[in-house]
């Protein structure tokens, strides 16, 4: 059985939290495709060059430390705008979208881009207040120093980078179910994603 999961969306809308629980819900494979880009952006933070090392990426550069930090994000971001680095992920993100038994793949241009045939699509959004104050408080959770402020600017320096990139800029597809998150509690957020994905199913 082959069937897509893409779940669009910007940072700290709830989008990792849905797919995980969606995919451990059908019994599908997840993959979170901004650990792609933030891998890509660590290198570069050490040096290398971006494109060659999104052609070069191997799956144990996904577990290095750190991928989650404010630093790697805004890495992430930019070196996302490159069109060969985009393209140079392409292939492993489409595989791992049609792979058989289901698969789950959250991002920005899923959708869209990477797997336009997807039978489920969702796009989970939230204001940018909301999504701020998630994130200060993962922040906080792993004992970083962040201000509201801090956080809330950087939320939305990577919202304008990430929508207004000329190469696959984050938008919902055109089959996308909206889900805001904003008043939503996590449990709520993922029941709604879970029913939206069995209706899509096959009986
Ligand atoms: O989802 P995230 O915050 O881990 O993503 C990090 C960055 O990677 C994000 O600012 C934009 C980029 N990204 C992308 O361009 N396309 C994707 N499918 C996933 C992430």
């Amino acid at each position: 059985m082959i069937f897509t999961v893409a779940i669009d969306g910007p940072a700290a809308a709830g989008k990792g939290t849905v797919g995980r629980a969606v995919a451990a819900h059908f019994g599908f494979a997840h993959l979170d495709t901004g650990l792609l880009y933030r891998a890509v952006g660590a290198l570069v933070l050490k040096g290398a060059e971006p494109v060659a090392a999104a052609r070069g990426l191997v799956p144990e550069a996904l577990e290095q430390p750190g991928l989650r930090s404010p630093e790697v994000a805004q890495a992430a971001s930019e070196v996302a705008v490159i069109p060969e680095v985009r393209a140079a992920l392409l292939d492993f993100q489409r595989g791992f979208a049609r792979r058989e038994g289901g698969a789950v793949l959250d991002g920005r241009d899923i959708g869209t881009v990477i797997c336009p045939e997807a039978e489920a699509k969702l796009f989970v959004t939230a204001s940018a207040e909301a999504r701020a104050g998630r994130r200060l408080a993962e922040l906080i959770e792993a004992g970083l120093d962040a201000s509201f402020d801090g956080v809330l600017a950087d939320v939305r320096a990577r919202d304008r980078r990430d929508s207004e990139r000329a190469e696959a800029p984050m938008r919902p597809a055109e089959d996308a179910y909206v889900l805001d998150t904003s008043d939503l509690s996590i449990e709520d957020a993922v029941a709604k994603a879970v029913a939206r994905v069995a209706a899509r199913r096959p009986a």
